[in-house]
């Protein structure tokens, strides 16, 4: 291990010279005119897997292609899947930036750029953990095959259908990903549990143009109204969703893992200070944990109707409109929840307006088990690397595949979280610890070994 922790400090400035390099191709997912810098950042990270003399190609889908890159054979050794997203999302609001979103900069011991945590930061410390192995021992440990899509930010269609295909070429023992976080700074995690989720939108149509207020004010429904009414009257006081059905099939928490979670060493009060918040809000009898780990939620993503110039405007809209999405626990099904919630809304709406529910996409939670010997092969290698094993916990976000990998490929997922909870992603200003990704590097080369035992 000697020599590979050699060539890590080594080439460490060259590790954060290739990442920059990755950073600087905006492969922005939701947007189809970035259809060629998509398939720049694929050749980009073909290229890398080339260079260790791994089998790499692009495999085309309907949208980005997936990058699929499997190491020279290890026989005997067992192999690992390790999976990640070179699409990152819009960079939007720009002006918020302090430096551009796709001109990485090094600043207080962070890089800042879209994506620099979200993934592509993450997932290239396994790509660098890989390359120590080849050029010190001229191999790995174990086999490895990379899959690095370019859809996760919009659901990932095409790599569930290659999937559904070709689970046969992704044989693996277990699913390695780095695309969460750890619990806090100086506190690394595995992520033994993730949200899913379902995504709509709901337009509400009222009358066949926009009106005068006054003239027609209180005799024909506002639509934007009517809007505010049903996204109100699907959850309650108590914080909880008002379908009936919604909460049938959720997985209530063990008191085991309740003391678990309780344990971490999290302040409320300080969380919500940074965020910049006077105090907590959600479901009524939930810690500030429970609710973002393993509780459902409802929450309003986007919302539109009426006037939103200047000055003020009189008008009566004819239609408005909102994006929402639940968050999902163990076992809730994204699909089963629709008809529930159509019935809700017909409920809630008022019979003045007319109203159509598009569904965007869904993905179910994920639950691995805490104690597999793979999580210990993990905790031993991030214990070498970032000098104190890991906490367990579940998280908030979702992984739409990591569900399908479970259950199409046999083998539990292994999430190795190196970015913090306030990296930004998604937001402006997004970062990655450069302590963290060095560190990563390490963990990820230490794996491979911990793995074969
Ligand atoms: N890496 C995140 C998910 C994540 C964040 C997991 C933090 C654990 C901790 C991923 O890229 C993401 O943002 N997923 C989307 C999925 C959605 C677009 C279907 C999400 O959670 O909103
Ligand atoms: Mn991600
Ligand atoms: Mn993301």
């Amino acid at each position: 291990m000697s020599a590979i922790n050699q060539y890590l400090t080594t080439h460490a400035e060259r590790f954060e010279e290739e990442l920059c390099e990755f950073l600087r191709i905006p492969s922005i997912s939701a947007d189809p005119s970035r259809a060629a810098d998509m398939v720049r950042a694929a050749d980009w990270l073909t290229d890398q897997f080339r260079r260790l003399r791994f089998v790499a190609e692009l495999i085309p889908t309907a949208g980005p292609p997936l990058v699929y890159a499997e190491s020279p054979n290890v026989p005997g050794a067992p192999t690992a899947l390790v999976y990640g997203h070179y699409d990152v999302q819009p960079p939007d609001p720009l002006g918020a930036w302090v430096t551009p979103p796709f001109e990485p900069t090094r600043r207080d011991g962070n890089l800042y750029a879209r994506g620099a945590t979200d993934d592509k930061g993450q997932l290239f410390t396994h790509v660098k953990g890989a390359e120590a192995w080849i050029t010190v021992e001229g191999r790995l440990p174990i086999n490895l095959k990379f899959l690095i899509e370019g859809e996760e930010e919009v659901s990932s269609g095409g790599l569930e259908r290659f999937l559904v295909e070709h689970a046969d070429r992704l044989a693996c023992q277990c699913v390695v990903i780095s695309d969460s976080s750890q619990f806090a700074p100086g506190v690394p995690a595995i992520t033994y549990g993730l949200r899913g989720i379902a995504y709509y939108e709901l337009h509400v149509t009222g009358p066949r143009q926009d009106l005068h207020s006054g003239v027609f004010g209180g005799a024909v429904m506002n639509p934007a109204n009517a809007l505010t009414q049903i996204l109100s009257g699907l959850i309650d006081r108590q914080g909880r969703v008002t379908i009936p059905e919604f909460y049938d099939d959720v997985l209530e928490l063990s008191a085991k893992e309740r003391d678990g979670l309780a344990s971490l060493p999290f302040d409320e009060k300080q969380f919500f200070d940074q965020i910049g918040v006077p105090c907590g809000a959600g479901e009524a009898g939930f810690t500030a944990i429970e609710r973002r780990w393993v509780r459902p939620t409802f929450d309003i993503n986007g919302l539109w109707g009426g006037y939103q110039g200047e000055g003020s405007k009189t008008v009566l809209p004819a239609m408005a409109g909102a994006k929402f999405s639940f968050r999902l626990v163990p076992h809730q099904d994204p699909v089963k929840i629709k008809a529930g919630l159509e019935r809700r809304i017909a409920e809630l709406c008022p019979p003045s307006v007319r109203w159509r529910l598009i569904y965007h996409h869904g993905a179910p939670a994920v639950l691995t088990s805490p104690d597999s010997p793979q999580i210990e092969a993990a905790s031993r290698a991030i214990d070498y690397a970032f000098g104190r094993r890991p906490v367990l916990i579940r998280d908030g976000g979702s992984i739409p595949i990591v569900t399908e990998f479970q259950q199409r490929l046999g083998a539990p997922a292994l999430l190795l979280g190196w970015g913090q909870e306030d990296d930004g992603a998604h937001g402006p200003n997004e970062k990655f610890c450069l302590a963290d990704f060095h560190r990563g590097i390490q963990a990820s080369a230490r794996l491979w070994e911990e793995l074969r035992k």
